[in-house]
């Protein structure tokens, strides 16, 4: 499957492919794109030079989850159970991932109508469609600041905190058992922004109701309900070249050390790999780095819930779809390069359903292409960035 150059990639080079990240940086000024309190200030000491137009050119036609498979590697993308009566969009889930992750199904909010009630309905249908698929099936997410019901703020306290949030564990956990490839246990829990000890994220309500100790507890209660599933701390704004994100990738590996030291069962940490302009051209060296000690650590490393953001670059599509393959490119050549790092999930998998139309929209409009497939789902030269990155890599 080949994708087509088209006119304005010359143009396109002219404008963008001698441009230090420094003067794009400021192009793209008003990116909040590091998250974590990042300034785009902070962020533009970056130096490498704009990604240049690459040749993504793959042999066949082949999906993404074959690409991956024949590497020993799991390519997967995220979705919302409604999304499913779309047979045009559930073909193409079929037809690409060997793995589904609901994008919102097994959030607190989603199966917890009241503090005594769960709502299976929406996670089992999307299960059902997997298993009936031969897809794997992630569980996302146990423990989030996030997503909680309505119910939870004055229902939870310090006293009932800890028996809740086990029960909840061994409920949804217990019910899948054995028919999930991995959990996310905890997510996001490090932020080094707000300056808590370690940087753990100080405001989560967990953290207030329990202290450190949940997600100890989070990771014993999920071992216990399937020991087999494979047990994630997924966290995000991992990527960058930026001090914030240093600060960050510290933060986590002290972290990690620690559940280590303790004997928490962890087994893999979840990057989620949503991207930003910002990390055009950038470094990706540390990020490569910081996945060796992850894994010096015994830890797995599963990329969660990859998008790449296009809300600050040309309207012109062309150039916007080749700047987010190269990105796609980079870096997911610079992070399977680990044998450790056993999937690759995007967040979505076509720009017909994406959280950024919504989280990141344009200025100017126009509909945003973050993901794999366009919105008539037709392969995109970031589809054609990811089957080259797997193609490319080892067999693991
Ligand atoms: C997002 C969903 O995509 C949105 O539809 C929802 O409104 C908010 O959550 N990190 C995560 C995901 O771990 O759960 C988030 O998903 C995106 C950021």
């Amino acid at each position: 499957m080949l994708y087509e150059a088209c006119p304005t990639l010359s143009k396109f080079r002219t404008v963008f492919a001698a441009v230090p990240v420094l003067i794009l940086s400021t192009l793209l000024s008003g990116c909040g794109g590091g998250g974590s309190g990042t300034s785009p200030a902070a962020m533009s000491s970056v130096s490498a030079p704009v990604s240049t137009l690459q040749d993504l050119t793959v042999n066949g036609d082949a999906s993404l989850s074959s690409r991956a498979a024949a590497k020993g590697l799991i390519y997967g993308a995220a979705t919302k159970s409604y999304l499913l009566a779309d047979e045009q969009y559930s073909k193409a889930l079929a037809a690409e991932c060997g793995m589904l992750v609901p994008e919102a199904e097994l959030k607190w909010n989603a199966l917890r109508p009241t503090p005594d009630t769960y709502d299976f309905a929406r996670a089992d249908a999307l299960l059902a469609y997997a298993e009936s698929h031969n897809m794997l099936f992630r569980g996302h997410t146990l423990v989030w600041h996030e997503a909680l019901p309505a119910w939870f703020q004055s229902t939870a306290t310090p006293a009932n905190a800890e028996q809740m949030l086990r029960s909840h564990i061994s409920t949804v956990v217990g019910r899948y058992a054995g028919r999930i490839h991995s959990w996310d246990v905890v997510n996001e829990i490090i932020e080094p922004a707000y300056k808590g000890p370690d940087g753990l994220r100080t405001t989560s309500p967990w953290y207030q109701l329990l202290g450190e100790r949940y997600i100890d507890i989070a990771f014993r209660a999920a071992a216990a309900a399937d020991p087999n599933a494979i047990l994630v701390y997924n966290e995000i704004w991992l990527d960058n070249d930026s001090p914030a994100a240093d600060a960050k990738r510290t933060a986590v590996l002290n972290l990690i050390r620690k559940l280590k030291a303790a004997g928490t069962p962890i087994h893999a940490l979840g990057i989620q790999a949503h991207l930003d302009e910002v990390m055009i051209g950038s470094n990706v060296e540390k990020l490569r780095a910081f996945i060796e000690q992850v894994t010096a650590l015994g830890l797995k490393v599963m990329i969660t819930e990859m998008d790449v953001r296009d809300r600050y670059l040309p309207a012109d599509i062309a150039t916007r779809d080749q700047v987010v393959a190269n990105l796609y490119y980079n870096y997911l050549s610079a992070v399977l390069s680990n044998p450790s790092v056993i999937a690759v999930l995007t967040w979505g998998l076509s720009d017909r359903y994406t959280w950024n139309s919504t989280a990141y929209p344009r200025g100017d409009s126009l509909p945003v292409r973050p993901l794999p497939l366009d919105s008539g789902l037709n392969r995109k030269p970031a589809w054609n960035a990811i089957a080259k990155a797997f193609d490319n890599t080892s067999s693991r």
